[in-house]
């Protein structure tokens, strides 16, 4: 596991984008996993500047996302879909047939999580992975548990998902209670794994996951067994590790 400690949330987010950049430039026709949160925003937005100043090409990616609400439907600004469309694949030249993300909409579990792997088996794996990092350590919304979940499956958030996502809707009420999430197998089988923190609410998170125990409890603790895992965090995240 290869720790980048950036100055600050733009530092971070300006070394990633160059990290997922130097991915599209050595494979045009690469598989990018994509993630929602706060977090890789700024990333986002480093990578369209980069797009429009022409540095960079996205029409030969394929993108598979790592989760989605169940029950919320595309045009819904709290989806993920729409948060990717928002941010950055109305904004680059992606081919909008190669970009896939689970289908909140599909009331059947089974179906909606059976597709989804066999796109991603479909399109050949995942070649660089970015994630987030949950205060309770869940990646994707693999949340804390008593096992790894290999493929993706249907979640009930915790509570303390529904809170911390509650910023983002009308009411806590609003906050969906379940989701499709990418399975943890699935993120261990990338080639490269590029995971962005930021904030001092962060910093016990980082310490459990990526220098405690490796256990389901704190789910993004299993990357320490992964071959290519990159983590960019700003000072702030990284201020109880030494
Ligand atoms: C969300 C997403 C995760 C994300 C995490 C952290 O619930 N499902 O993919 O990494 O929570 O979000 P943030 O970056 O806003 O702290």
């Amino acid at each position: 596991m290869r720790i980048i400690r950036a100055k600050d949330y733009d530092d971070m987010s300006r070394k990633a984008a160059n990290v997922i950049s130097a991915q599209v430039i050595m494979k045009p026709d690469c598989v990018l996993g994509l993630a929602t949160g706060s977090t890789p925003i700024g990333a986002y937005a480093q990578l369209v500047k980069w797009y429009d100043k022409g540095d960079l090409d996205f029409s030969k990616v394929t993108s598979v996302n790592l989760d989605e609400y169940k029950g919320l439907t595309r045009d819904n600004d709290q989806s993920y879909y729409y948060f990717m469309n928002h941010h950055l694949f109305s904004k680059v030249n992606i081919n909008p047939d190669r970009t896939f993300l689970p289908d909140g909409t599909e009331k059947d579990s089974d179906k909606a999580c059976g597709d989804y792997d066999r796109i991603i088996a479909d399109v050949g794996g995942i070649d660089l992975q970015l994630l987030g990092l949950g205060h309770n350590g869940h990646i994707g919304f693999n949340e804390p548990a008593d096992t790894f979940e290999a493929g993706t499956h249907c979640v009930d958030l915790t509570e303390s998902t529904v809170k911390a996502n509650q910023r983002f809707f009308a009411s806590i009420d609003e906050v969906p209670r379940q989701a499709y999430t990418m399975g943890i197998q699935t993120i261990m089988l990338a080639k490269k794994v590029l995971v962005v923190v930021s904030g001092e609410d962060k910093a016990k998170i980082v310490k459990e996951a990526f220098f405690g125990p490796i256990t389901p409890k704190v789910q993004a603790s299993v990357l320490q067994l992964h071959r290519n895992v990159t983590v960019v965090a700003d000072e702030a995240a990284l201020s109880l590790v030494k």
